[in-house]
């Protein structure tokens, strides 16, 4: 049995919202949501449009609380954990770059210096994570604003890392991506896994990288779990009928 990096376990997300005829009603986007992700393991959280994947990475550095269930990261309730020390070891990827105006160095070291660590060794450290993530160190004078987007991502990405997180959430991560820049996000994360041990959560509507880069699927529709299972089975043999018309492009939102 994998053990579980991250646990949910019968979580429903409300959110306040008007019916067709303008009453405020309450909107259930995940419903009953139970589930694990594997430590030091990339899962694609995969589903249309809508079907809450989002929302669903939303829940896991508490951007949003659930209704009711319970999130438990490494044996502890998210509610027990504070806040800022959930955030640094629950890093978020966006689909576009999170930067700052100023220079790459200035938005990598940010994190650190706030934690206090010194300029030199945060200015060390962040040497280390530019190379990491591919890019040269001779970026790091450059305004933030100067780099392609492939290369701001990157930078968000280290920037992310300069945090030490142990899990990794990336919302459609490369969809503003030519898609050299978007393959190299690819690597990257299939590299952070390996040499970091980070443990991955990979909202994706490309089937495509899931095949590339996913060691386990978890499939939602309509906030709910129709399929979690890792990623070889889901491709070749998906058990569920809703999964088995995803995969072949005919599942709506
Ligand atoms: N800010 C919001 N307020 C209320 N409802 C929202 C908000 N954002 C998304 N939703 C609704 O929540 C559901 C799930 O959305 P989302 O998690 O963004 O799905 P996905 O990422 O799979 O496309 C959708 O029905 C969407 O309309
Ligand atoms: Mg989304």
């Amino acid at each position: 049995m994998r053990e579980a990096k991250f646990e949910l376990k019968d979580v429903t997300l409300k959110r306040p919202g008007r019916n067709a005829a303008g009453e405020i009603t309450t909107a259930v986007i995940l419903n009953r949501i139970t589930t694990s992700f594997p430590r030091g393991e990339i899962t694609a959280v995969l589903g249309p449009s809508g079907s809450g994947k989002s929302s669903l990475l939303r829940l896991l550095n508490r951007l949003e609380d659930p209704a009711s269930g319970q999130i438990i990261l490494d044996g502890d309730d998210l509610r027990d954990l504070d806040i800022f020390t959930l955030r640094r070891r629950v890093g978020m990827v966006w689909q576009l770059p999170t930067l700052f105006p100023g220079t790459v160095l200035e938005n990598i070291t940010y994190g650190p210096r706030l934690r206090g660590i010194a300029p030199a060794q945060a200015r060390a450290r962040a040497g280390e994570l530019i190379l990491m993530v591919g890019l040269a160190t001779d970026l790091l004078e450059r305004p933030a604003d100067s780099l392609s987007i492939g290369q701001q991502q990157r930078v968000s990405l280290a920037r992310t890392l300069a945090n030490d997180p142990e899990v990794l959430l990336l919302d459609e991560p490369t969809s503003a991506l030519d898609p050299t820049a978007a393959a190299n996000i690819l690597h990257l994360m299939v590299d952070l896994k390996s040499r970091l041990g980070l443990t991955l959560i990979f909202v994706t509507h490309i089937l495509d990288q899931a095949r590339q880069v996913a060691d386990a699927i978890l499939f939602i529709h309509h906030g709910e779990v129709v399929e979690a299972a890792p990623a070889r089975g889901f491709f070749t043999a998906p058990r569920d009928p809703r999964s088995q018309l995803f995969l072949a492009g005919q599942l709506g939102g």
